[in-house]
């Protein structure tokens, strides 16, 4: 992996950690300062009160990410 390449990393029913030189843009099509900010992890569950980013909410919800949730019902 080169040194400006994105890493993108699934937690296990959690958010997405996303690594790298990245810039993202809200809805309104601004950008979301990240100075300071080698590093951010994106909300997969919806559930989070700080939109885009993962606080914590997921594990409070009981949140099981789609790939979790058809494993379990394949058992
Ligand atoms: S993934 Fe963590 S609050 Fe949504």
């Amino acid at each position: 992996m080169s040194d400006t390449a994105v890493k993108i990393t699934t937690r296990p029913n959690g958010p997405f950690r996303v690594e790298g030189p990245i810039t993202l843009i809200n809805v309104d099509g601004q950008e979301i300062d990240l100075t300071g900010k080698p590093a951010v992890s994106l909300c997969r569950c919806g559930a989070s009160v700080n939109k885009p980013f993962c606080d914590g909410t997921h594990s409070k919800i009981g949140f099981q990410a789609a790939e979790a949730a058809v494993a379990a019902e394949q058992k």
